[in-house]
């Protein structure tokens, strides 16, 4: 795969449709994310957040349009290609998707040994290393249905970025968690994309969660890009639909 430049951006969705039976879901939907860039998407509920991600990882394939990675149309890749692609990413999902019958340990574990690059005394550091710093130190040998939801969604988180992937995607990452730890989330997330250098997409309805790790923020309704800009302009923006959704209004002209 050629390498991204400066220039060109890393991913890049150009006019992407999907419909689900009579549901339209994405209209046309531009957008793209620059290497070592934080982009939030922020949006109402089935406004097609969780889609676009799945399309990135070429879960979904569009009906129409191009869905671009290091210049590569990922819905024209074949399965070898999209197990290379699948490799440059983390994915924290929305339900936090742990495999039930692995121990946390094993779950964090799963993408390390994926790549295959690591020992097995380096894989279990990194694994004790990262659930402390979601919080969980010592559980690695609690199964996935012994954990709280919010403990479940900091595990995904960690599996999300145990194996320092070039990309990580996530889903709702500070959804279901008390302050004190969605913030602490929000740490991570920053430290992760500082240190690293990783590219991160952050779907979330938590507007503290949103300004403070966003470096740019696009807001979709109804399948297509309807506000973007940094968090200081969609903060100070005049557009009567961001201002509604970012201050949790029922009034207004986004319907519920
Ligand atoms: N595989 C699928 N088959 C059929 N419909 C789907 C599928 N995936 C998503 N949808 C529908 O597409 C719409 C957008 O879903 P999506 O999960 O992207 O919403 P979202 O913006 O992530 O919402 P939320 O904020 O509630 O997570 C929803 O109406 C959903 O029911
Ligand atoms: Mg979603």
């Amino acid at each position: 795969m050629e390498k991204a430049t400066n220039s060109h951006p890393l991913i890049s969705f150009e006019n992407v449709y999907k419909t689900f039976g009579n549901l339209k879901v994405l209209n046309g939907l531009n957008f793209t994310v620059n290497k070592g860039e934080t982009l939030v998407i922020i949006g109402q509920s089935g406004t097609g957040k969780s889609v676009t991600l799945r399309c990135l990882l070429g879960l979904i394939i569009p009906d129409k349009g191009k869905v671009l990675f290091q210049g590569n149309n990922i819905p024209d890749m074949n399965e070898q290609e999209l197990i290379n692609l699948r490799s440059n990413f983390g994915m924290l999902f929305q339900m936090a998707a742990l495999f039930d019958s692995m121990t946390v340990g094993e779950n964090v574990a799963f993408p390390i040994m994926a790549k295959g690059e690591k020992p097995l005394d380096e894989t279990n550091n990194i694994v004790t290393e990262t659930l402390r710093a979601v919080g969980l130190t010592g559980i690695e040998h609690k199964m996935p249905a012994e954990l709280s939801g919010g403990m479940k969604k900091r595990v995904g988180l960690a599996r999300a970025v145990a194996s320092n992937p070039n990309v990580i995607l996530y889903d709702e990452p500070t959804t279901g968690l008390d302050p004190i730890t969605a913030d602490a989330i929000n740490e991570l997330i920053i430290s992760t994309q500082k240190q690293m250098k990783t590219t991160s997409i952050v779907v979330t309805h938590d507007m503290t969660s949103a300004y403070k790790v966003a470096d740019r923020m696009i807001m979709l309704h109804q399948g297509v890009v309807v506000g973007s800009g940094t968090p200081d302009e969609i903060r100070n923006s005049d557009d009567p639909m961001i201002q509604q959704f970012i201050n949790g209004r029922a009034d207004g002209p986004i319907e519920i």
